[in-house]
């Protein structure tokens, strides 16, 4: 039987296995030097099941001085099995005194039933990011005292 997924740190270690699993990483050295840098600066989260990573997420404080979900990454041959909405179960949870936002392409359906599922609302559309395919863009409602004044 296969045991459970569990959720911690990304460090420069898991660089190899976290492109094993993101087909992105293994074919754009765009992307890997990306990886390398959320690792360096503790912005990755990684899902691991059996000793094994199987997706990760990554988290910056980007999107106007708030946090934003700038990727989550589940494994091929480990997706449809609940792994993506644990990983967006930890982003959720993690304390944070900023608002929580993302957006994902209007073609990713799958990514816009687990946001759905998660309780993410819209936040708006931006048009020309990639071409002939909008970016939809969400915000986690979380609970308002945990958010401060927008520094401007
Ligand atoms: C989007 C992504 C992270 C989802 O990861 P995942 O681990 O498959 O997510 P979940 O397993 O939680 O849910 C996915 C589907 O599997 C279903 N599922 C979950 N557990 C299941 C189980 N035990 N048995 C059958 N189906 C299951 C869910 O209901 C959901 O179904 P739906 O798509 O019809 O709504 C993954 O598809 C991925 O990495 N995609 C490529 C990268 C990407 O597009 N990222 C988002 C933009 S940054």
């Amino acid at each position: 039987m296969r045991s459970m997924a569990i959720i911690g740190d990304g460090t420069a270690e898991h660089f190899e296995a976290l492109v094993a699993v993101d087909q992105v990483a293994q074919q754009d050295p765009g992307r890997r030097g990306q990886l390398r840098k959320w690792l360096a600066s503790g912005s990755v989260r990684v899902a691991t099941r059996d000793d094994s990573p199987v997706g990760y997420t990554v988290i910056e404080p980007s999107f106007f001085g708030n946090d934003f979900l700038v990727l989550i990454v589940v494994g091929e041959q480990h997706r449809k099995a609940g792994i993506g909405q644990l990983l967006m179960g930890d982003v959720e949870s993690r304390t944070r005194d900023t608002k929580l936002f993302t957006s994902t392409n209007l073609t990713n359906q799958v990514m816009q039933r687990l946001l759905a599922r998660r309780g993410w609302v819209s936040a708006g559309m931006v048009f020309g990011l990639d071409e002939g395919d909008p970016e939809l863009f969400y915000l986690f409602p979380q609970p308002l005292v945990a958010i401060g004044p927008r520094v401007q």
